[in-house]
């Protein structure tokens, strides 16, 4: 693959997005938001797009003070039901994401897909109640170590994307976002060398250009996730198909995030690493 000229380089916005798992319950939502709002410089936000993920219990809260302090922060959410509403004990629906001012939904994460037996069926399904209500997936795809071993990572990401993207129109995937993220590096502190990051970004841009053409392929953000620290964050955003950063662990913390949300602001043109 050549490298990104100059004068063809990406325009696409990065995306810094903080995913809390199940961390924080409502009170702590609250300090850390607003510890976030009160250090975020207008400079921090100029080039970067930054959304937080809490646990549903938290949207609410976070929705209210994001809006009611104008902090530029989007808010996401980690999963929804793929029906809009029904007998589903315990789930939470995308129309009700969607009334709570939520723009991202993460969709398939790793956890989602070996915790709760998420098939790639529910992840399509999921993906397109999500764009149903016109908010944004992000798409988690991503190997097991075994796979990564067994040299299966492309195999495994294709086989993924396809499941997931297979027959939309290239207009809807043109707007949504991909998170590459290898199993093996969720919360192990073993996060992708920015190389290999770029590889499986770049691969899944090609598998995305198959999918739904060129235009769609140039304009989807792709992020990387998986241990991702204020160390490891500017060398992971110099690469020029890794478009943003899914956080997990260091998210949790307003400062550290913030610093990783500065350490994603574009430096010059982006090289291939
Ligand atoms: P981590 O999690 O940053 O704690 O590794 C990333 C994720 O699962 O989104």
């Amino acid at each position: 693959m050549t490298p990104s000229s100059p004068d063809t380089a990406p325009t696409r916005r990065p995306l810094v997005s903080g995913n809390w798992k199940m961390h924080h319950d409502h009170i702590e939502a609250l300090h850390t938001v607003r510890d976030l709002g009160l250090r975020l410089k207008p400079e921090d936000i100029a080039q970067v797009d930054v959304t937080l993920h809490p646990p549903f219990t938290d949207l609410r809260t976070v929705q209210t003070l994001l809006e009611g302090e104008s902090i530029p922060v989007a808010l996401g959410a980690q999963h929804c039901n793929d029906h809009d509403r029904g007998a589903y004990t315990g789930e939470v629906s995308p129309q009700m994401l969607a009334r709570l001012g939520v723009r991202y939904v993460l969709v398939g994460h790793s956890e989602r897909r070996q915790h709760f037996a998420m098939s790639d069926d529910l992840v399509a399904a999921t993906l397109r109640a999500v764009l149903r209500h016109e908010m944004t997936p992000v798409l988690c795809v991503g190997e097991t170590e075994e796979e990564r071993a067994a040299g299966l990572t492309e195999e495994r990401l294709s086989s993924q994307l396809d499941a997931a993207l297979r027959g939309l129109d290239p207009s809807q995937v043109a707007g949504m976002v991909v998170a590459y993220e290898p199993i093996w590096a969720i919360g192990t502190g073993r996060a992708a060398t920015s190389v290999d990051a770029e590889d499986a970004c770049l691969f899944v841009r090609e598998t995305l250009r198959a999918l739904a053409g060129p235009e769609a392929a140039q304009s989807v953000r792709v992020q990387y996730g998986g241990s991702v620290n204020p160390e490891n964050a500017a060398d992971l955003m110099a690469e020029p198909d890794v478009d943003g950063l899914l956080v997990g662990g260091a998210s949790l913390d307003a400062a550290t995030f913030l610093e990783i949300v500065r350490a994603s602001r574009p430096a010059g043109p982006r090289r291939r690493g």
